[in-house]
């Protein structure tokens, strides 16, 4: 039930916002280089409704509909993605270029990710070469935009990208590396961390990362448990946050990571001026179980979380699950933590009378607000997402907007979370 008490008040300032990304929205895949999410989904069986994002929500042609829709919201920013095979592409450039003088014009901060998982088709984090070439199109960018932009994020949810798309293979590069995907972890953070300095090399300011974290439950009190769900911890939370704001790696895993680690970790380490975390569930994980996940067999296994509503996705709504992260970080992380942005939540839920949605946002707001009131410094909440649209290994069945796409007819029609989000923007403003 969505509750008819007002949202709690946020601080003067604070930065609201949604978010989309590149590949999940852009279309005109033909004026653009290849990424390795084209070849991924070129590959049959590899999107579970076949689909690919050669259009998506077109939104390359459309971007002008889309930012009124971002004005009439009344949000403060805009994060978006830049696609790194569209800038390789002869004017690619020019598409983000008019995309941030139309933020600018309608008063909307933009917010733009360099990475958002579209590697250049030919590209591999396996090599360390990667980071270096990723910094040089992160000044590319900052050279082109930086008259206009003062927030940058370097990289999305590099955790995701490692696991899913080396580890167990189920998004692109589709790679099944299992343990031996840890150097793509590696790459990717040095890769933040060279970029980073490129970024205030170009004179940049206001720049941070968007890392997916989550409380780790473990499945009970025993011991074997609760090691199986540390270890999850570590990969998932602790494998990318340690580096970032303590400079070392959690114990037993920069032995295995490639090159002079602790050279690499002085760069991944450069002071950001916030942190990004994208929320969107906790996982409750156990001991392995003797069955095979992600089709293969891991040193622990995902349970379900009981007794809560899930989403289209089958997550587990937990918003309280945001105030203990967050605390948890400040505890963790202390002075060494920047401020922090929200930089996704967000569910999948089908429909234009889309409650429940609305009861999500509700609850995480309200959790969020509790991290405030904790002494946690948040500056500001981004919803996943601004339109319904490419879902990746789900293609078009998972609708995560605030407006409602129809991919036939590229109609776009807000669902009452929009006014609903629109109509909390008013009360705070
Ligand atoms: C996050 C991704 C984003 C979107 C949401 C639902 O992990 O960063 O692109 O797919 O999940």
């Amino acid at each position: 039930m969505v509750t008819t008490n007002p949202v709690p008040r946020f601080p003067a300032g604070f930065l609201w916002g949604v978010s989309t990304s590149a590949h999940q929205i852009e279309g005109s895949a033909g004026t653009r280089e290849r990424s390795v999410w084209d070849a991924f989904t070129d590959r049959p069986g590899r999107v579970s409704d076949g689909s690919t994002a050669a259009v998506a929500c077109d939104h390359c042609r459309r971007y002008r509909e889309d930012v009124a829709l971002l004005a009439g919201l009344g949000v403060g920013a805009y994060r978006f993605s830049v696609s790194w095979p569209r800038v390789d592409s002869p004017g690619g450039l020019d598409f983000y270029d008019r995309l941030t003088d139309e933020l600018c014009a309608a008063g909307v901060r933009p917010v733009p990710t360099l990475f958002h998982w579209d590697l250049p088709l030919g590209l591999d984090w396996r090599e360390r070469d990667t980071a270096a070439r990723f910094a040089a199109y992160a000044a590319r960018v900052a050279d082109r935009l930086g008259d206009r932009v003062s927030t940058w994020i370097t990289l999305n949810e590099p955790a995701e990208h490692t696991l899913l798309g080396h580890a167990l293979g189920v998004h692109a590069p589709g790679e099944r590396l299992l343990f031996d995907a840890l150097p793509v972890a590696h790459h990717q953070l040095l890769a933040h961390g060279l970029a980073v300095r490129a970024l205030r090399a170009a004179g940049a300011t206001g720049i941070g990362i968007a890392n997916s974290h989550g409380p780790t439950w473990p499945a009970s009190d025993d011991p074997t448990d609760r090691e199986a769900a540390g270890f999850y911890d570590v990969l998932l939370n602790r494998m990318f946050a340690d580096p970032l704001l303590l400079g070392r790696y959690p114990d037993g895993i920069g032995g295995l990571m490639p090159g002079d680690v602790a050279a690499d970790l002085a760069v991944i380490a450069e002071p950001l001026d916030f942190y990004g975390v994208n929320y969107y569930a906790p996982t409750r994980v156990g001991a392995p179980a003797g069955e095979r996940q992600f089709g293969a067999e891991l040193p622990f296994s995902v349970r379900r979380i009981e007794g809560r509503p899930v989403t289209d996705s089958g997550w587990p709504v937990v918003p309280e699950a945001l105030t203990e992260l967050l605390t948890g970080f400040r505890a963790r992380y202390g002075d060494r933590l920047p401020p922090v942005l929200i930089t996704e939540n967000g569910c999948a839920y089908d429909g234009l009378d889309d409650q429940a949605r609305i009861a999500y946002l509700d609850g995480h707001l309200r959790a969020l607000h509790e991290a405030l009131a904790a002494g946690v410094d948040v500056r500001g909440y981004f919803v996943w997402s601004l339109l319904d649209n490419f879902e990746w290994a789900e293609g078009y069945t998972r609708r995560f907007g605030l407006v409602h796409v129809d991919f036939a007819t590229q109609r776009r029609t807000p669902k009452a979370s929009y006014g609903w989000f629109r109509d909390v923007l008013r009360a705070q403003a």
